[in-house]
């Protein structure tokens, strides 16, 4: 069973520009494009909203998959900073469904002792819907068999930014002192700073693009892109990610040579 320490974890704050993380053959963290609902039901001749709830299915199918396969983070795309431009009955109908997926899969995931995490600009979000993220998260706090984090109203431009935001409120000194920002000073600030960074990231859908997804986390993950469309996305399609995974050298940037002699992590004092 994995025990992922979300704080006060050092390896969990590495970074993979800074440091070799260590790798293991089950990615911990994987972070996921769920794309493809509309062109789901789209062929079916259903409305968009149809291929909308089998997306949450799925999801279901992926998270039961990823405790299994011994995965600790799972990471979602549901909606992001953009997906307000959709038109208005979508953008509401998305908005119900997560409140009621929430409402309704809370319980389930405490009794599987996953703990719920919810990123994004909440703020953008109804009362309701925080009120139901802020207990769901309480609710599955001191779980530690997986960490699901839901990204909603989430952009990763909007991330740094609001990191950074965030770092020199915390820190006027940042200014005065005129010293460059490190990575350090804005890392604490940045959505699932608690985590590794991804090892795996999957879009389906058959988009090969990030649409603003995790742009600084996802620095060093590997990347795979599959035509299955979210709906059908199930624990054989992830095991063929993981699959395509486990054939990948990460090589941070070293090279084959270097990371044969390495093991665990490197000084930060050696680079660059
Ligand atoms: C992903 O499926 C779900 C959200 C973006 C909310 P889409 O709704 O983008 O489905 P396609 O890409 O139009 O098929
Ligand atoms: C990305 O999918 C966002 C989510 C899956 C929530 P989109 O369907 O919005 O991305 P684009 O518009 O095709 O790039
Ligand atoms: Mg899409």
């Amino acid at each position: 069973m994995a025990t992922i320490q979300t704080s006060n974890n050092p390896q969990n704050s590495a970074s993979s520009t800074q440091l070799v993380p260590e790798v293991s053959c089950i990615p911990k963290h994987v972070a996921v494009i769920m794309d493809g609902n509309g062109r789901w039901a789209t062929q079916r001749h259903l409305p968009r909203m149809a291929g909308h709830e089998r997306g949450v299915a799925a999801l279901r199918r992926v998270v039961e998959a990823s405790v299994k396969l011994g995965v600790e983070a799972l990471t979602v795309f549901a909606f992001s900073s953009e997906n307000w431009r959709r038109p208005e009955d979508e953008v509401s109908f998305l908005m119900t469904l997560f409140l009621k997926a929430l409402r309704r899969e809370v319980r389930e995931l405490d009794a599987n002792k996953i703990q719920l995490r919810v990123i994004g600009d909440l703020s953008g979000l109804s009362m309701r819907l925080r009120k139901a993220v802020e207990e769901a998260e309480v609710i599955t706090a001191a779980n530690n068999r997986m960490v699901l984090t839901v990204a909603v109203n989430y952009g990763g431009r909007w991330d740094v930014l609001n990191a950074m935001n965030k770092a020199l409120a915390a820190s006027p000194d940042i200014r005065s002192l005129r010293a460059p920002m490190t990575e350090d000073d804005l890392r604490p600030y940045l959505a699932l700073s608690n985590l590794p960074e991804p090892d795996l990231f999957i879009r389906t859908g058959g988009e090969q693009r990030m649409s603003n997804f995790m742009l600084w986390q996802l620095a060093y993950t590997e990347l795979y892109f599959t035509d299955v469309l979210w709906p059908d996305f199930d624990a054989d399609c992830l095991q063929a990610a993981v699959h395509s995974y486990q054939t990948r050298e990460r090589r941070f940037g070293r090279t084959s040579g270097q990371l044969a002699q390495h093991v665990g992590s490197e000084s930060k004092s050696r680079s660059p």
